[in-house]
Order: structure tokens, then sequence, then C-alpha cells
């Protein structure tokens, strides 16, 4: 469609309208709520998942989601045992009775990949398991659950907290000697406790290793079927290099560690990094 005609420079125009048909059409689809525009999977709609961690999620508008509709990948959730129930936040003092481990993460990534994996005669011969991101239903989300107070007591609350999304299937899990990628990879840091996270059978709860002691060849404890990650604090590994950029050592510490964890099909990952000025990161 088109306006009309100008002349420019002794020359008839067609000249198109301002207002493109298209957008109209969106318009008018979008306000008679088309089913068109309508699918079971459009909770992350366009949402592309990114390697972001959000570390102290709960400290987030909306705990978890406000991280999902970045499309953050991995979040972390500070976990207390206080009379026998798991709650969440940064300190007993941020402690309330509606935030628990369960209410915030368990409940809602149940009801979420729950959604994304409607039961219709288009998927009745499906038979992996959808994630959370629509775009990438493959991307698993990454919980790590940072464990606040005493790990050997709290890690079977823990993994009984854990039972409605194991049941359901949506653990990565390590049994038999198989690593089984799931919507979502459960690791405990903070107080997790090494010993009894390594004895379990099946293992779906798992340990975020020590970035700095993964070099010695010999030590054969460290695998990505234990460890999927190893992590460490910025500061220790590398220094706090203040304003400028970091020197040669720093940098040969960073890409040792980093290597260290390759070798062995570990990732990653420094905390606590530098945040300004904004150069310094
Ligand atoms: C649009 O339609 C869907 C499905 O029929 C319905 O669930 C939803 O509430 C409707 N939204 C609005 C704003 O009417
Ligand atoms: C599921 O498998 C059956 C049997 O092979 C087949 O008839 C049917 O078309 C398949 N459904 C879909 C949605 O692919
Ligand atoms: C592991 O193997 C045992 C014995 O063969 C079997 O009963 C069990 O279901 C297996 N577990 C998984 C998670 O595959
Ligand atoms: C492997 O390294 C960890 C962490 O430094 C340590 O606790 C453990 O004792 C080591 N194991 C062996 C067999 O050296
Ligand atoms: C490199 O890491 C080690 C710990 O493995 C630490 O002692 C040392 O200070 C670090 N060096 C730099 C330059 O940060």
């Amino acid at each position: 469609m088109f306006l009309g005609t100008l002349s420019v420079l002794g020359l008839s125009v067609q000249v198109a309208r301002a207002a493109a048909g298209v957008n109209q059409q969106i318009a008018d689809l979008e306000k008679a709520n088309s089913s068109q525009l309508l699918y079971p999977t459009d909770f992350t709609q366009n949402i592309v998942p990114k390697a972001i961690h959000s570390h102290n999620d709960y400290w987030r508008d909306v705990p978890l989601l406000t991280a999902l509709s970045f499309g953050v990948a991995s979040v972390e959730a500070d976990v207390w045992l206080v009379d026998g129930e798991l709650f969440v936040g940064h300190e007993m003092a941020a402690l309330t009775k509606a935030r628990t481990f369960d209410s915030l993460y368990v409940q809602p990534l149940l009801t979420i990949i729950n959604n994304q994996n409607p039961k219709n005669s288009f998927t009745s011969n499906q038979t992996t398991i959808n994630g959370v991101f629509d775009t990438s239903s493959g991307t698993p989300l990454q919980l790590l659950v940072d464990v606040k107070t005493d790990g050997v007591q709290a890690l079977p609350f823990i993994l009984r907290a854990l039972q409605p999304l194991r049941s359901a299937g949506y653990l990565s899990t390590f049994a038999n000697g198989t690593f089984v990628q799931g919507p979502l990879l459960v690791i405990g840091t903070g107080n997790s406790p090494l010993e009894q996270i390594k004895a379990l059978e099946p293992r779906d709860f798992f340990f975020d290793a020590p970035l700095t002691e993964l070099s010695v060849p010999s030590n054969t404890t460290w695998t990505p079927t234990l460890s999927p990650i190893a992590s460490t604090d910025y500061g220790v590994a590398v220094g706090v290099c203040g304003i400028g950029p970091i020197s040669q050592a720093q940098k040969d510490n960073i890409t040792k560690f980093v290597q260290d964890a390759d070798s062995r099909g570990i990732k990653s990952r420094f905390w606590d990094t530098p945040g300004w000025p904004i150069a310094a990161r």
C-alpha cells in the first residue's frame, strides 16, 4: 500500500505509508488474543539461555523467575536447615517462613518444567525431557545449593526436598557409571559434604570442587560426574587487582586453573570477581 506520489527534484516518486501494514496485523492479532499466537511452551519464548550465574539468586526481585527472564542458566540459593526445614536467605535475619527451598525453587521448577513438557498427541513419542528454555530445550538449568548450616545434617533434607523433581525425572543423574543429563543440574556448594556426596548412588546432587586444588594429576577425586564445576574465590586465586589491568602472573594463574579444570572435563567458576571500577572487570 502507498500513500501517493511526491515530486522530488522534478521526478515523481511513490511514498510508502509511514506505519507498515505488518505492524497493524500484529496489533490486531495481539488485541484479539489469537490462538495462533499461543503455544504450550511459550513461558520462556524468545529467551536465549546464557552462561551467566545468578549468585544469591533470592536477592533478585523474584527468585528464579527474574533470572530466567534474562536467560540466566545458573542460579544459586543459600539454604539453611532450621528445625527440620530448609529456608532460603543470605543470613538468619533474612529468613521467613514463606521463603523455603521448596516454595522458592523446587515447586516453581516443577511447575515450569511440567508445562514445558505438555502431554498430547504431538509429544506422545518424545523420549527426551525439555528444560526450562523454550529456545534451547536441551540446555539444563544449573541450581547451586549453598549449604549454610552443617552439611552432613542438611544433606538428607536437601535430597528429600528434591524428591518431586527426582520423581519427575528432571534431575541430571549419575548412576551405574553413566551420567544422564536432565533439565536440571543440582550442585552443592558451601558446607556441602564431599564424602557423603561421593557416596551417593545414584547421585543427583553434585559437589562444587575447589578450583585451585585440581592440579595434582594423581588425585582422582575430581571427575565431572562428582563435580561438574569447580569454583574459587577470585581474590584468593588471582588477587584483587584494583585499578588497571591484571599482571601476567595473574593471567597465568587464571589460565592454569581453567586448564586444570578443563583437562578433567570440569567447568570453572570464579566468584567475587572485581565489579568496580568497571575497567577492572
Ligand atoms: C488469551 O487466551 C488464552 C487461551 O485461550 C487465555 O488463557 C488467556 O487468559 C487469554 N488472555 C487474555 C488477556 O484474554
Ligand atoms: C508416534 O509413533 C506412532 C507409531 O510409530 C506413529 O504412528 C505416530 O505418528 C507418531 N506420532 C508422532 C506425533 O510422531
Ligand atoms: C542401575 O543398575 C541396577 C542393576 O542393574 C538397576 O536396578 C537400576 O535401575 C539402575 N539404575 C539406573 C538409574 O539406571
Ligand atoms: C584430592 O584433593 C582434595 C582437595 O585438595 C583433598 O581433600 C584430597 O585429600 C585429595 N585426595 C588425594 C587422594 O590426594
Ligand atoms: C596464584 O595462585 C596461588 C594459589 O594456587 C596463590 O598462592 C598465588 O598468590 C596466586 N598468584 C597470583 C599472582 O595471584
